[in-house]
């Protein structure tokens, strides 16, 4: 969560430039309060005009001819932290240095906010003494230094260099600055559709995508937990306090979760389970030329009732996913045995599966209920951990 947070973006000028207004734009999103300055080389790659539009403020450039008398202290006294992204090898030798000539050095030397570093530069020059030498600075002034990642560079060559990905960077300010509220916690995510194979080709699968599931196991990390993710869709990028184990099938699924769920404090399932599979998958293909084939279900094990059966079970959130109302879900809440419900109506446009956004409804055991209007599913995951966290202080508090 970044609502309310002041950042700077400090951009400098290699080819990677062009997704600071990406970047930029995925601060916003989150809520934070931007403002940008850009090296002279910078405005080379990326026009002002861009990050003008998308931060509402023009970028800063230069220290002289500008209305404020001095600039980089009075956004570096402004920071709740400064984020230089992409930095070239010029500015990172630069910023080790304290060299404070241009407006972006020069405003990280006048902040006492966190900073975040993402460098991005061709590998020869990554990995060349000088830049190990100021990079080792920079983590000794206590800088924090995000990648690079390996991969394509510009002109077409390839290896380490490349700056992360603008989400890993938003992750890492959300680290720095958001609530750390889950510490020390254990929590465990189910995710996805799973898959019950008919032959070794074709499976009984649903429309789930993963994203609210992996949006709860990314919010969960960065506000401290040690996440252990279960899932049989796409996981979210790579995070050393994200241990994911990816299954297909229910049972696959069930055993995972029963295996992991009461070393945890919190277990939210958010999967999309079949509740029933083919009884007796095939082991060669069925043919067209064989006929319509009968296939006979058999029920899949409930997880989250086995979740909610154990002896020293986790705090439980289960999802309830329904179609046209949510009326359905206040009965999984009363008898399902979570502590909170979470219904969505998944045939509604904008909400459930494969959207980037939900609108979902909170229902707890009693009935009691609790509308949010559509939101992107991060701030869907940061909201449910306000009331997760704040439920389970009061429940502790209690025993
Ligand atoms: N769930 C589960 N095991 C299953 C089926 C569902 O643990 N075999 C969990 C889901 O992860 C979710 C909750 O139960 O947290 C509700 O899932 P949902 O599909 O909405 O409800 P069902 O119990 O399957 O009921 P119905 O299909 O009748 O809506």
């Amino acid at each position: 969560m970044l609502r309310g947070k002041r950042i700077v973006l400090g951009i400098s000028g290699g080819v990677a430039a062009y997704k600071a207004a990406y970047l930029a734009r995925r601060l916003v999103e989150h809520g934070a309060e931007l403002r940008t300055v850009m090296t002279v080389a910078a405005t080379r790659f990326i026009g002002p005009q861009t990050l003008a539009a998308i931060t509402g403020t023009p970028p800063v450039i230069g220290l002289f001819g500008v209305s404020s008398v001095s600039p980089h202290t009075e956004m570096g006294r402004w920071a709740d932290a400064v984020v230089v992204a992409p930095a070239t090898a010029s500015t990172i030798a630069r910023l080790a240095h304290g060299l404070s000539e241009d407006a972006l050095c020069a405003t990280v030397l006048a902040t006492t906010a966190p900073v975040v570093v993402a460098p991005a530069m061709h590998t020869e020059m990554w990995e060349h003494p000088a830049t190990r030498r100021n990079i080792a600075r920079l983590h000794d002034d206590g800088t924090l230094v995000v990648g690079p990642d390996e991969g394509a560079l510009a002109g077409g060559d390839e290896g380490p260099g490349r700056l992360v990905e603008p989400d890993v960077i938003v992750g890492a300010l959300q680290r720095l600055l958001g609530p750390r509220d889950l510490e020390g916690r254990n929590v465990l995510v189910s995710a996805g559709g799973t898959r019950e194979p008919i032959d070794p080709v074709r499976y009984i699968g649903n429309r789930s995508s993963g994203k609210m599931g992996n949006a709860i196991a990314v919010t969960a990390a960065r506000r401290g937990a040690t996440v252990f993710l279960v899932t049989s869709a796409e996981p979210p990028p790579e995070d050393d306090h994200i241990e994911v184990v990816r299954v297909e099938t229910a049972v696959e699924m069930a055993e995972t979760v029963w295996a992991r769920a009461s070393k945890c404090d919190v277990a939210v399932l958010a999967a999309a389970v079949a509740d029933f599979r083919p009884g007796d998958p095939g082991a060669e293909k069925l043919r067209r030329a064989d006929g319509v084939p009968e296939i006979s279900l058999e029920p899949t094990p409930d997880i989250l009732a086995g979740v909610a059966a154990m002896e020293d079970r986790p705090f439980l959130v289960g999802f309830a996913a329904e179609t046209g109302t949510v009326e359905g879900a206040l009965d999984k809440a009363r008898t399902k045995g979570a502590d909170l419900v979470v219904a969505n109506d998944v045939a509604r446009r904008g909400s459930g599966f494969g959207t980037d956004t939900n609108e979902v409804t909170l229902i707890t055991p009693d009935g009691e209920r609790e509308k949010w209007q559509l939101l992107p599913k991060h701030e869907v995951a940061d909201r449910l951990w306000d009331r997760v966290a704040s439920m389970l202080a009061a429940k502790e508090g209690s025993s």
